[in-house]
């Protein structure tokens, strides 16, 4: 009933916007200099925008869903939007450098939104961010609840230590990318084997991995290394968002509309090392596809033939190729040994990453990654 009712009310508002924006506007505020004071209370969800930037223009009628939803499901998130160049010098205080940004701005922190500019991903963002960053899972339906919904998850399982409070430290840094919980050794499933306690395990690919100070290092910059799956699709944003990581991306460029053998086979090899050569392997790289080559063609400013295997190396921005097919996942090991041991030349170098950031934020070619849902007007699309 409930979903028969908010359809009525995007039906509405979707009717009201031909005729008049203001109805759907009406759940986000506009901000001016009070914000600064008048916020502290509250969550709250902004975009900073200019009056001609061309991405804001674009983001607005999904800002004005964002509104509408979260208004509509009770949330305690406040959505506004400023004008960052009326308002320059708060927006500057907020850290707002480039147009639109987008910000959870909570007490004395504010965290920046980077993922793609759809409806339903910054929503899903400011669900996480704004509530508790360890959140305890009490029982283990509440962890299998949680399993089930999250691809990747970390779990902090123990008392009050050190490591828990390290722990913490790294959930308000890293609150933005992934998801935090604290559970009590019963909690976790009968397969999980933990030698020592307290304990921080990551749950993914079907399995988990715990950390190791000794041999991980710093707690937050392993959990920013692991916080991806092993193996994944890839595009401009996750590409992006890896360059954080500094690990190597082996990515299958293959054509997934292409029935032919090549390509699906390139494909299954990659996974295959992504799964079968982890222990040697996930340290320094991360796996996956990408689906054409027009965008690593922009990337590296090359023509890649496709199927081919590209490996980025996103901490000193070179990059290696083959000019021959890869044979099989043995042949693939072999590639990815001789990257390791130094033999194979690399190429590129040229900033790599500055055109990576250039096109994901500026480009037109990666507006289809931007803005991945057309919207026609507001409150359009799910109808
Ligand atoms: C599919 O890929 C093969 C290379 O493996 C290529 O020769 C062929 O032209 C491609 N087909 C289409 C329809 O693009």
């Amino acid at each position: 009933m409930a979903g028969r009712r908010s359809r009525a009310a995007l039906r509405l508002c979707a009717t009201v916007v031909l005729l008049d924006v203001a109805f759907c506007k009406g759940f986000v505020e506009d901000l001016d200099e009070s914000f600064k004071e008048n916020r502290k209370d509250d969550i709250w969800l902004v975009d900073f925008y200019a009056p001609w930037c061309g991405h804001c223009k674009k983001l607005e009628p999904i800002w004005n869903e964002v509104g509408q939803e979260m208004r509509s499901i009770g949330s305690p998130v406040k959505v506004g939007k400023m004008d960052a160049t009326s308002y320059s010098s708060i927006a500057s205080e907020f850290g707002v450098r480039g147009y639109p940004t987008i910000k959870l701005l909570k007490g004395d922190l504010a965290y920046n939104y980077r993922g793609p500019r759809t409806k339903d991903d910054i929503i899903e963002f400011a669900h996480r961010v704004s509530g508790a960053l360890i959140r305890p899972l009490p029982s283990q339906q509440m962890f299998e609840h949680v399993r089930k919904r999250h691809r990747v998850f970390f779990v902090y399982i123990g008392g009050e230590s050190p490591l828990k409070e390290k722990f913490a430290d790294a959930a308000a840094e890293l609150i933005v990318y992934t998801y935090f919980f604290s559970a009590a050794e019963d909690v976790v499933p009968e397969y999980v084997t933990l030698k020592e306690m307290p304990a921080v395990l990551v749950f993914k690919d079907e399995t988990y991995f715990i950390y190791d100070e000794y041999e991980d290092g710093d707690l937050s910059a392993w959990i920013n290394r692991e916080r991806f799956q092993n193996y994944l699709t890839v595009d401009g944003f996750l590409l992006y968002e890896l360059g954080d990581t500094g690990k190597l991306v082996a990515i299958a460029v293959i054509d997934e509309k292409n029935t032919s053998v090549e390509h699906t086979r390139l494909k299954s090899i990659i996974q295959e090392v992504a799964r079968d050569y982890r222990d040697r392997f996930h340290r320094d790289f991360q796996f996956g596809h990408m689906d054409g080559n027009d965008y690593i063609n922009t990337l590296l400013m090359d023509e890649l033939a496709i199927p081919t295997v590209v490996v980025l190396n996103t901490s000193n921005q070179q990059y290696f190729l083959l000019d021959r097919q890869i044979k099989d996942t043995e042949d693939m090991v072999q590639f990815i040994s001789s990257i390791l041991d130094g033999t194979v030349e690399a190429q590129g170098g040229d900033s790599i990453w500055q055109r990576l950031k250039r096109i994901v934020f500026d480009a037109k070619s990666t507006i289809v990654l931007l803005w991945n849902q057309p919207v026609a007007s507001c409150c359009g699309t799910s109808l």
